[in-house]
């Protein structure tokens, strides 16, 4: 399914452009036909957003520039954690969204790619919203996150703390359904030491969802 997906953002693809390459398994796959199209011959340089992309994209052959070089991207594509029916998101759950948080809004058009589970009635429904914080103070910043009725826990792997590629922490605060995104999203980026925030709203022009019965497109019904 995430390959279904992946391969219906290559249509968005065309000669010349610089690509926002997302972070995950889901982003992998379009990595690969980014990959194909560049053997081909076309045209297409990526902006990575996360080490790891870089070194996907370098393993398969992608050109790569930065925001520095490429401050303005045609296309980025990347997976999401959660997509709620207004197309908000919950991203972060691969340790990436501060840069993709950048690349994303540094994007003339921000294509997600997902299958169906990761439709919800609410963000918040299955995933916790993950936090980058700065590791001075990050205990203060999770009581903050309690504050505003989250579960909170610091991200580890096999027990080693979590750190971005920032030098950061994450945590990953459980708020249960959220009734109003983006005042938690507010709230949230209000807190000292916290970086960047999992909740992408207003974001994405369309998310690509991938079930048994093919690839639909969704785009955001937005009144301005
Ligand atoms: C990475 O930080 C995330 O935002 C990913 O885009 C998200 O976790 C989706 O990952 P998968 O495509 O692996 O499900």
């Amino acid at each position: 399914m995430k390959r279904k997906a992946a391969e219906a953002a290559l249509a968005y693809v065309k000669p010349g452009m610089v690509l926002g390459l997302g972070t995950g398994s889901t982003a992998r796959f379009f990595l690969e036909g980014v990959s194909r199209l560049v053997r081909e011959g076309v045209d297409l340089k990526g902006v990575p957003t996360s080490f790891a992309t870089a070194d996907a994209a370098k393993e398969l052959g992608i050109p790569l520039t930065s925001l520095e070089e490429r401050p303005s991207v045609d296309l980025c594509v990347d997976g999401a954690d959660e997509v709620d029916p207004k197309l908000d998101l919950i991203k972060g759950l691969g340790g990436a969204l501060f840069r993709e948080k950048i690349v994303a809004a540094a994007s003339k058009r921000f294509i997600v790619i997902v299958d169906a589970s990761k439709l919800v009635p609410r963000l918040g429904t299955k995933a916790p919203v993950p936090v980058e914080v700065h590791p001075f103070g990050w205990k203060a910043a999770a009581a903050a996150l309690e504050g505003l009725g989250a579960t909170v826990e610091l991200r580890r792997r096999d027990s080693e703390t979590v750190r971005t590629d920032n030098g950061n922490n994450l945590l990953d605060a459980r708020f249960g359904p959220i009734k109003a995104p983006s005042k938690l999203a507010t709230r949230i980026a209000a807190i000292p030491g916290v970086v960047g925030h999992g909740l992408f709203l207003g974001m994405a022009d369309a998310v690509l969802v991938a079930s048994d019965e093919g690839v639909r497109t969704l785009r955001p019904t937005r009144t301005s």
